[in-house]
């Protein structure tokens, strides 16, 4: 299944995530079996350390770069215009590769940490962002981690509109607020720890409804983001689980089964935004 970005490119779902995928063998073994799974939308972030790794498995799965979709991420440290457009120019040579399909800023500085300059310093980087999509070295460019507040000074001020927004969502943080802005705003909403950091998959009303359709508890969290419009970004190392992971298509949650996967009670497994220092 694919999405269309407003850059004009698409994008394909879900994507195969690599947070905490070890460098090396782990995160090599783990790209080349998720290509050889199906996936073809590959999520890495500098921060991630792997992406040196990321590239290695691609290069091993033996598919053309055109085939997949590569995404990176700014790190927080190299916000700013100069200093974004070297840290791209290091994340495509650690890939080994000469074009990102999607280039997000991780976090929003944030006013906690940077006051009245916050959104400056995101305006800033953002600049650079329409630079790297200008000199070709970027298809389309998004945030991470921007919530309402730290969309709208971009969005009035961009040349070139966030084609995504990767934000935490899975049931228990349903994000209202800023998925209705992406949605106005044409922007795709991805998510990251769609099972919750894993800490769902116990989750009784889950299993259940996991138990009637005969599938798993990772299955029907990734088939409520999608009926969502939410595009998942799933992490494993494991190549059963990988596989898992991709076959969700042949069911679907009926509207009472929806509806009360999104009355789970409020859970947050990362940090916020507004409230994160590092
Ligand atoms: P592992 O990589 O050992 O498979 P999230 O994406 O919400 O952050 O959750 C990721 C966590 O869920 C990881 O710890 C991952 O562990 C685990 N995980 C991923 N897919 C499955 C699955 N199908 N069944 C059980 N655990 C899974």
């Amino acid at each position: 299944m694919e999405l269309s970005l407003n850059s004009g490119y698409s994008i394909p779902c879900p994507g195969f995530g690599t947070f905490k995928t070890p460098d090396g063998e782990v995160c090599i073994n783990a790209v080349r079996e998720a290509v050889a799974a199906g996936y073809t939308h590959i999520d890495t972030a500098a921060v991630y350390g792997n992406e040196r790794s990321v590239g290695e498995g691609v290069r091993q799965s033996g598919k053309a770069r055109g085939e997949l979709f590569i995404t990176s991420k700014l790190w927080n440290t190299e916000r700013g215009y100069d200093s974004t457009l070297r840290a791209c120019e290091k994340s495509l040579a650690d890939l080994g590769m000469d074009y990102l399909d999607l280039y997000l800023i991780h976090w929003p500085a944030n006013e906690m940490q940077f006051g009245s300059k916050a959104t400056a310093i995101n305006l800033d980087t953002w600049k650079a962002f329409e630079r790297l999509v200008d000199e070709g070295m970027v298809r389309s460019i998004g945030l991470s981690n921007f919530y309402v507040a730290h969309l709208e000074p971009v969005l009035a001020s961009a040349n070139i509109a966030p084609a995504v927004d990767q934000i935490e969502y899975h049931p228990g943080l349903l994000q209202e607020e800023a998925i209705a802005l992406c949605r106005e705003k044409g922007i795709v909403v991805e998510a990251w720890s769609p099972l919750g950091r894993g800490r769902l998959l116990e989750e009784p009303v889950l299993t259940g409804i996991a138990s009637a359709h005969g599938k798993t508890t990772a299955q029907v969290l990734l088939r409520w983001c999608v009926q969502n419009d939410v595009l998942p970004l799933v992490k494993s190392v494991h190549a059963d689980r990988i596989r898992q992971n991709l076959d969700f298509f042949d069911f679907t949650l009926s509207g009472e089964e929806m509806a009360a996967i999104s009355s789970l009670p409020e859970a947050r497994y990362g940090s916020h935004p507004d409230t994160a220092t590092f």
